[in-house]
């Protein structure tokens, strides 16, 4: 992967399932739990991906449209898809593999399925089409392979015709190269592996995220169905 040195190994090759399975069970289903300590940037990471949606034509507000079906992937404890995404969307697919995480969210409304199976295993249902799939703070869990395989059925699962997008809010790596953390076995990726991602036959869109400046420098993709 671009910014690696060509004799080491790729960064993503260090990727347990197991291990990242490990940790995330051993993680509070709080939101501390799933921001690592920092639950007080929830609100403004809820509120900056408000108004990236908005810039999209999504949201409540007039002059912008809500959805029929969302899909939240890595959705840990409902964080996104209890304090943003069912303000605007129908229903929701949940997809997690912790399940102590996802315990009560099936029964919320709003939220048609839950699967607690990693990203790498989700199929999209044969008859189900999305017209939003939000991802965020997990696609470093998958190796590259895995990664793109699921964008490209996230994007088979977009629906048709319309406008449909798929999001990544991942952080970002400033190093020139892909780093991978071994307390939960995932990869933090530079920004030129999602350049890379261009090749798919979408259109990117990137936007600032300028609210978490004390986190590692991120920004939000938005692969455009064109
Ligand atoms: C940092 S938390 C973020 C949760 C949620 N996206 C949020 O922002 O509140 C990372 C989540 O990724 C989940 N995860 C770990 N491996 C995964 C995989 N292979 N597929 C999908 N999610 C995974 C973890 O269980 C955890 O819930």
């Amino acid at each position: 992967m671009t910014g690696t040195p060509p004799d080491a190994e790729p960064a993503d090759a260090r990727i347990s399932a197991s291990d990242g399975r490990s940790y995330w069970q051993s993680i509070s289903a709080d939101v501390n739990g799933m921001l690592g300590g920092y639950s007080h940037i929830s609100h403004t990471d809820l509120e900056g991906s408000r108004a990236f949606l908005a810039k999209l034509g999504i949201g409540t507000k007039t002059g912008l449209r809500t959805v029929s079906r969302a899909l939240e992937g890595g959705a840990g404890i409902g964080r996104i898809t209890q304090g943003l995404l069912l303000d605007v969307a129908e229903e929701m697919d949940v997809v997690e593999p912790i399940a102590k995480f996802t315990a009560s969210l099936s029964a919320h409304p709003g939220v048609a399925s839950v699967s607690n199976i990693g990203l790498e295993e989700w199929q999209p249902e044969p008859d189900v089409v999305y017209d939003l799939v939000w991802n965020q703070w997990c696609l470093g869990h998958l190796t590259d392979g895995q990664l793109v395989a699921y964008l490209r059925r996230c994007k088979a699962a977009l629906r048709p015709g319309g406008e449909a997008f798929i999001v990544v809010k991942e952080n970002l790596s400033t190093s020139g190269r892909d780093l991978f953390d071994d307390v939960d076995s995932s990869v933090t990726r530079c920004v030129a592996w999602f350049g890379e991602a261009s090749f798919f036959p979408f259109f990117l869109f990137f936007s600032g995220g300028r609210e978490r400046e004390k986190l590692t420098p991120a920004c939000e993709h938005t692969v455009q169905d064109r």
